[in-house]
């Protein structure tokens, strides 16, 4: 059975951009935890413990251990069909963006070139003094534990975005044109708790954008969605792949 009716497939296939926002349940398959819900990370830890500057201040070494048993996850995962299938869509087509919230790495690794990951990396790490920003695995930094910054010596944070804390204004900036520009937005393993990438989803919708939202329960976003798809992103997005492109392989 189609999963999409005629009009939506046109206006996929003619569409000058197309957004693709992520979060934690399109890793889902790939084993990594999402944040709430059953399993989720947030159900065993609170967020003020463990992912705010206070935190980090008050107790550096209960924040590293948690980023670091996390990376450890993160690393052995492999990208599954959902992430794979995006970056097929954005070899084939340079008007197709993905915004992330996930740090996890995996959408690099299946290949997307072009990605903004508003969030941060958890591969990444930053000087708390001087700012400059370190691999932890090309540097060398992949013991667990607290790590220093290679010029300053002054203690390294996650290079994430806190709770409370800044999005980079230029990641931003570009994802509001994005979604602003796009005729479709895919709304994909998001819970739409955070504000910002929430807000993206509706302004897409706002500016004249279908919205096909994939996630196995319903959000607050889905009011607005054109189409909501009840299941895993890993099996969705290949069958929508199959419906706009017939008889081509993802790659
Ligand atoms: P959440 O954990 O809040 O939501 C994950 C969503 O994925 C839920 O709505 C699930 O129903 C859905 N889901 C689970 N498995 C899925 C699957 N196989 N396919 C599709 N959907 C699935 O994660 P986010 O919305 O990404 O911030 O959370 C947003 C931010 O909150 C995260 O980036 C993180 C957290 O605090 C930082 O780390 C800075």
């Amino acid at each position: 059975m189609d999963l999409l009716p005629k009009d939506s497939l046109e206006i996929i296939r003619n569409a000058d951009r197309i957004v693709f926002l992520t979060g934690a349940g399109i890793s889902n398959e790939s084993g990594i935890p999402t944040f709430r819900g059953e399993g989720g990370l947030w159900k065993n830890f609170r967020a003020e413990d463990l992912a705010t500057t206070s935190a980090f201040q008050k107790d550096p070494n209960l924040v590293w251990e948690w980023y670091d048993w996390r990376r450890g996850i993160c690393q052995n995962a492999k990208p599954n069909a959902g992430h794979l299938t995006i970056a097929s869509w954005q070899k084939k087509s340079k008007s197709v963006s993905l915004i992330t919230q996930n740090v996890d790495g995996l959408h690099p690794r299946a290949g997307s070139h072009s990605l903004i990951e508003l969030h941060g990396n958890i591969f990444k790490a930053r000087c708390t003094k001087c700012s400059e920003k370190f691999h932890i695995i090309d540097d060398g930094l992949d013991k667990p534990g607290l790590k220093y910054c290679k010029l300053c010596e002054s203690l390294l944070r996650p290079d994430i975005v806190w709770f409370g804390e800044e999005y980079n204004q230029t990641l931003l900036t570009k994802s509001w044109e994005y979604c602003k520009q796009s005729q479709v937005v895919f709304v994909i393993g998001t819970s739409a708790n955070v504000s910002v990438p929430a807000n993206l989803a509706q302004t897409a919708v706002r500016n004249g954008a279908i919205g096909i939202e994939i996630n196995p329960e319903e959000t607050n976003l889905t009011a607005s969605m054109k189409h909501h798809f009840d299941g895993k992103s890993g099996e969705i997005l290949p069958k929508i792949w199959n419906e706009v492109f017939p008889n081509e392989p993802i790659k």
